[in-house]
């Protein structure tokens, strides 16, 4: 599917002619570096990507929503936005009651409409589809009712509902650039102050390069939280050894301090903290190094970003470990390294141009004689954030 008459084709064939069809898209995201430190008020550096998810729509003035899917054929399922909204079946629809109850919740009114949803994205692959899927449908809502809305407000309104409707208690990174990225460029992003810093990406200079390792091997957000929960013990610790610092977030620790500790917390809470610490560093060098073309140090950084992410925060796997090890074999690659949230999804490589091919030739030869499975693997420039198409 994908072209836009295409999508408009589908949504006349399930929901019929007539009525002004709206066409609303949203990017997925790679993140570079900054990996499990958005949670941690830190900082992160992602960038939208090319492919997206698309949801045509169209208005309906009896307040019902009606969702089909490209991925689904015949199935139609519904909510109303008139009656107090729940989870429901299919799982997939929780996106959109989930951001429709919380645009609610933030006194946005809505009317019922049809959409048709089409996605590129892996779903599960780590390249935030439901991100993508959130704020579409929020720019859907908003789009109908003839709204417009601040887009780092509606990332939190997006986040929220992932929360509430996903149970997975992310930070902002996805919903952020998703919903703001600008084209052409990444997006070093201070979690904590809201400060942004473009970073550009010139596809005739750099290339970035995503390979999926087709793998997922944990599903319901649990080792997620349980990081997440790992933090807050650190920041606990923190807080008692140094109680002259006002320390909120594992953003206000140092290394030293970090360093300090050891003996004295938790070894495994230690690691967890170590991480979220140095990439916070390395975030910050690595931005910086882009912005002036080192794309070697950039590189190095990103090297280091997966280790402390394999060792420290035990957050990768065997499939990620290997991809990101193999891709460094190959000439002009600067740096690889897992992105997301790990546990499978997709690895993320910055490349010189003429390495693309060389580098996706590889992987998919040799992941695919290792684990039998043949990865995806595409280049992408960076995109601009989710917009109204037509
Ligand atoms: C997932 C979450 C993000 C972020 C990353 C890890 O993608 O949605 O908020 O925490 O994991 O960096």
């Amino acid at each position: 599917m994908q072209s836009n008459a295409a999508i408009k084709a589908e949504f006349e064939h399930r929901f019929g002619a007539g009525g002004r069809v709206r066409l609303i898209r949203a990017p997925g995201r790679v993140n570079l570096i900054g990996e499990h430190t958005d949670y941690n008020d830190g900082l992160v550096c992602p960038m939208a990507i090319e492919p997206q998810v698309l949801i045509a729509c169209r208005a309906r003035d009896d307040g019902l929503v009606r969702l089909a899917s490209t991925a689904f054929t015949g199935q139609i399922a519904q909510f109303s936005v008139e009656q107090k909204i729940t989870r429901g079946e299919p799982a997939w629809t929780n996106y959109f009651r989930g951001v429709a109850a919380e645009l609610e919740a933030a006194g946005i009114p809505l009317t019922g409409m049809d959409a048709l949803v089409d996605n590129t994205l892996p779903v599960g692959g780590g390249l935030s589809s439901s991100a993508a899927i959130e704020v579409g449908t929020a720019l859907a809502f908003l789009t109908l009712a003839g709204l417009e809305m601040d887009r780092d407000r509606l990332a939190l309104i997006c986040q929220k509902a992932e929360h509430e409707y996903a149970n997975v208690p992310v930070g902002i990174m996805d919903q952020m650039i998703v919903a703001t990225a600008k084209p052409g460029h990444a997006t070093q992003y201070d979690c904590r102050s809201g400060a942004r810093q473009f970073v550009q990406i010139n596809p005739g200079d750099l290339r970035v390069v995503i390979v999926n390792t087709m793998v997922r091997h944990e599903l319901s957000g649990g080792e997620y939280a349980q990081r997440r929960q790992q933090c807050e013990a650190g920041v606990a610790y923190f807080q008692k050894a140094y109680p002259a610092q006002s320390i909120k977030a594992l953003r206000d620790v140092t290394l030293k301090q970090v360093q300090e500790s050891e003996g004295k917390l938790d070894p495994l809470i230690l690691k967890r903290c170590r991480h979220v610490v140095t990439e916070n560093i390395r975030t910050a060098e690595a931005a910086g190094a882009l912005a002036q073309d080192k794309y070697e140090r950039a590189g190095q950084l990103m090297i280091q970003s997966h280790a402390s992410l394999r060792d420290d925060y035990e957050v990768s796997c065997a499939e990620l470990d290997f991809l990101a090890g193999e891709a460094m074999k190959v000439k002009g690659v600067y740096g690889a390294r897992m992105t997301g949230g790990g546990f499978g999804g997709c690895i993320v490589a910055l490349v010189q141009p003429r390495a693309v091919e060389p580098l996706t030739d590889h992987l998919e030869r040799t992941y695919k004689t290792k684990f039998n499975i043949k990865p995806t693997a595409f280049a992408t420039t960076a995109t601009a954030g989710a917009s109204v198409v037509e």
